[in-house]
């Protein structure tokens, strides 16, 4: 049995980096870091595109599929390790799971914008964590969907998710989490 969990931390306005692709310090937390990182250690494998690895001294221990379209299906990364490039146009989830050799247990993916638009029919829970004090005009959405007529939530209602409570995180910082569940 697999759970599917996506983990953001977004800005008041909705976005996960800046218009360069940047993640901004405003909408970096260490309550957040802490809470993000405790939980992908609980996780069967991480899944995320090329441009959002979550570092940190504990990733290389952690399974994980990178997506790219720069190969067909699946490919060896020779530069992290317990990983596997995989294309979704050319194999399923369920395929790469069982090329990594991941059995039962929780799903994280943890973005960019499309990974994360592309799991929004199947997250069983989608924790969005949010720094309320923080702004990222021009910035680049947690979903592709988001825009002036869409929040996040928005996005997540539409998907049959349905909110928790809110629970703090830094509440000096303004930073706290919803966990979206179908
Ligand atoms: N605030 C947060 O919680 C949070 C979370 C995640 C990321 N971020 C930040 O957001 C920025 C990166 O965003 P991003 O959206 O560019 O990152 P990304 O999804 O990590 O990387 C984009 C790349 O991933 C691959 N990819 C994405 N969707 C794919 C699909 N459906 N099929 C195959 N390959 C796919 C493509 O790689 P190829 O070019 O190789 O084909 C694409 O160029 C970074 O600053 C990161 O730190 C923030």
């Amino acid at each position: 049995m697999h759970r599917i969990e996506g983990y953001v931390i977004v800005s008041a306005d909705g976005m996960i980096a800046d218009g360069k692709g940047e993640m901004p310090p405003s909408i970096r937390n260490d309550a957040d870091q802490r809470f993000f990182q405790n939980a992908l250690d609980h996780a069967a494998v991480v899944v995320h595109g090329r441009h959002s690895h979550e570092g940190g001294p504990r990733a290389a221990r952690r399974r994980r599929l990178i997506l790219t379209r720069q190969i067909a299906a699946f490919a060896p990364d020779s530069v992290h390790p317990n990983t596997l490039l995989w294309n979704p146009i050319g194999a399923s989830l369920d395929a790469a799971l069982a090329r990594l050799g991941i059995g039962d247990g929780i799903i994280a993916v943890i973005g960019g914008t499309e990974v994360f638009s592309l799991f929004l029919p199947q997250y069983d829970a989608f924790h969005l964590s949010r720094a309320a004090n923080a702004t990222i005009p021009g910035g680049q959405p947690v979903f592709t969907e988001v825009g002036p007529n869409a929040t996040p939530e928005d996005v997540l209602a539409r998907h049959a998710l349905k909110p928790g409570p809110r629970r703090d995180l830094d509440s000096a910082a303004g930073v706290s989490v919803v966990t979206w569940q179908r």
